[in-house]
Order: C-alpha cells, then structure tokens, then sequence
C-alpha cells in the first residue's frame, strides 16, 4: 500500500496554506514589519509548532490565518478558503483556543472553552444570567 506521509507525517492537501504572507503596522510611532513574505504549508494530522523570540510576529501570523488582522501582503488558506477574501468561510473550518480574549480577560471563571465561538457564547450566556 502506498504511503501518502511525508516527511513531517502529513497526508494529502495542505489544511494551512501561506504564501508570502507579510503585515506591516503603521501607527504614530512609524512602521513597524511584524511578518515578512512568510511561507509555510501545514497538511493534515501534523503537528506545526510556531516558534520564536519576543516580538518575532507569532500572534500577528496567527491574528492574520484567523481573520483577526489583515495582512498587507501575500494570501493564506485555511482547509482551501481564502481568510482575507473569506473570513467567515475560513472562520468556521478553524478551532481557536487564544491565550486571552476580551471576555476571557474580564472572567473569573476557569471554565475551559474549545473555540473562540465557545468562548463566546460562554460569555454571552454568563451575562445573560
Ligand atoms: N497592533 C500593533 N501595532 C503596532 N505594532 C504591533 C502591533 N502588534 C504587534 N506589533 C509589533 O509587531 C511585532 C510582532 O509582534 P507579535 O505580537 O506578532 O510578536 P510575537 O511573536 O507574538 O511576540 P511575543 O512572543 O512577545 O508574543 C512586534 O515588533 C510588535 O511590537
Ligand atoms: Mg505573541
């Protein structure tokens, strides 16, 4: 039987696609180059750690494949959907558990939550009650 893995232990099509995937801030202290022509390919059932010191652009990468920040160059994928030119597409293939959140700032529960949908909706019930 043939065996699709690669090298990495990844099978078939890319889930997370990159290409020259670059945000540069500009605010009223300059510009400041967060990520720069970034490529990379993650493919099913493999682990991909983003590693790197202080300030290297770990959350503005996962802030852009999450719809979060725009980029300011290059495209990303995720599952196939484009997450500039569909973000709500590209949101609902994706399962993002951030390290704070607005409403998880403001909590004082511990409750764990699986997505940012589940966090959200977890604050929204709290509110509610
Ligand atoms: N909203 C913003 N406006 C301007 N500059 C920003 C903004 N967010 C991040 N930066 C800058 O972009 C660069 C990358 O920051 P980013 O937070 O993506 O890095 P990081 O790898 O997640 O860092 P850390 O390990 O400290 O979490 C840094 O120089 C940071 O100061
Ligand atoms: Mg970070």
């Amino acid at each position: 039987m043939a065996d699709e893995s690669d090298s990495k232990g990844g099978t078939g099509e890319p889930v997370i696609r990159v290409e020259a995937l670059s945000k540069v801030y500009t605010g009223r202290f300059g510009t400041v180059k967060a990520v720069d022509h970034l490529d990379l390919e993650v493919r099913r059932g493999e682990i991909f750690g983003l590693l790197g010191p202080n300030g290297a652009g770990k959350t503005t990468t996962v802030g852009m494949l999450t719809s979060m920040v725009i980029p300011t160059g290059g495209r990303a994928w995720i599952g196939g959907v484009d997450v500039v030119a569909e973000p709500a597409r590209a949101k609902q293939v994706l399962g993002v558990v951030p390290q704070e959140t607005p409403s998880t700032a403001r909590s004082t529960s511990s409750r764990p939550s699986t997505s940012t949908a589940a966090t959200s909706a977890w604050a929204h019930a709290s509110r509610a009650a």
